[in-house]
């Protein structure tokens, strides 16, 4: 399959460890650098695994910076349901990646200024090392919902019904995911030196062979990842389905 080097683990929980370990890997090897961040269930476990590493003194994440693929818009930071909190209790805060290198889009409350500001400060630094992807059950990579052309660049977008149906098991009232985000586009997403798509689950399956092995269509955002030189899937058993 192209260029991408597959990890089939059997379960989640032998997902989250061998996504665990790239990550770490990447870190290691550049304690410094700058390195991306995804949200959503599929993550959490590898989040975990990498507290404990910090925890036994493994490898040290107070010396990178951080950019989030995304975010809901409009939202708090200090709101339970936004990616910064999540980010926050789940990840950073445990492991101190310090304030003023935490990048997570929004906080304006003008969209414009918010993607412009977000696109220039990841314009003046480093590129990121590698960059945590999940996958939409209809081929979103960050927000970026299937549509006649690939988003080159940070923006704000209109959620997709179905990600706004599968979002709603994070809140109380379906009614209450908000219907906007400001994500990074499939051009920034890109530019990475890496990419680590980690992906679980039978619901998964189809459109993750569509993806690897389908067209390059916008029609299924994580397609364009078949254009990038180094990406690491790690996938659970149900996942791998088709492939
Ligand atoms: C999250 C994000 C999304 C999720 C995707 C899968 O920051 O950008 O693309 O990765 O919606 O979500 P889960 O992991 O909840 O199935």
């Amino acid at each position: 399959m192209k260029n991408f080097r597959l990890f089939k683990t059997n379960d989640y929980e032998e997902l989250s460890i061998q996504s665990a370990r790239v990550f770490s890997g990447a870190v290691l090897s550049k304690p410094n650098g700058t390195f991306g961040f995804a949200t959503g269930s599929t993550p959490e476990g590898m989040y975990k695994e990498l507290v404990r590493l910090s925890n036994e003194g493994l490898v040290l994440f107070s010396g990178i910076t951080a950019f989030n693929l995304d975010e809901y818009y409009p939202i708090a930071p200090s709101d339970e349901q936004s990616y910064s909190y999540f980010m926050a209790k789940k990840f950073f805060d445990l492991v101190g990646v310090p304030l003023s290198k935490r990048n997570i889009p929004g906080a304006n409350n003008d969209p414009k200024i918010d993607c412009d500001l977000y696109e220039e400060k990841l314009a003046s630094g480093d590129l990121i090392e590698m960059q945590i992807l999940g996958i939409g059950t209809n081929g979103h990579i960050g927000f970026n919902e299937p549509s006649d052309t690939f988003p080159g660049r940070t923006h704000l977008v209109r959620l997709a019904e179905s990600t706004i149906k599968s979002n709603a098991k994070f809140f109380k009232h379906p009614a209450d995911v908000p219907k906007s985000a400001i994500t990074m586009g499939v051009g920034t997403i890109m530019m990475a030196k890496r990419i680590l798509l980690m992906v679980s689950g039978e619901a998964k399956a189809e459109i993750l062979r569509d993806a690897l092995t389908g067209p390059i269509t916008p029609l299924v955002p994580a397609s364009a990842l078949q254009l990038h030189r180094n990406v690491t899937i790690v996938v659970d058993k149900a996942a791998a389905k088709y492939l």
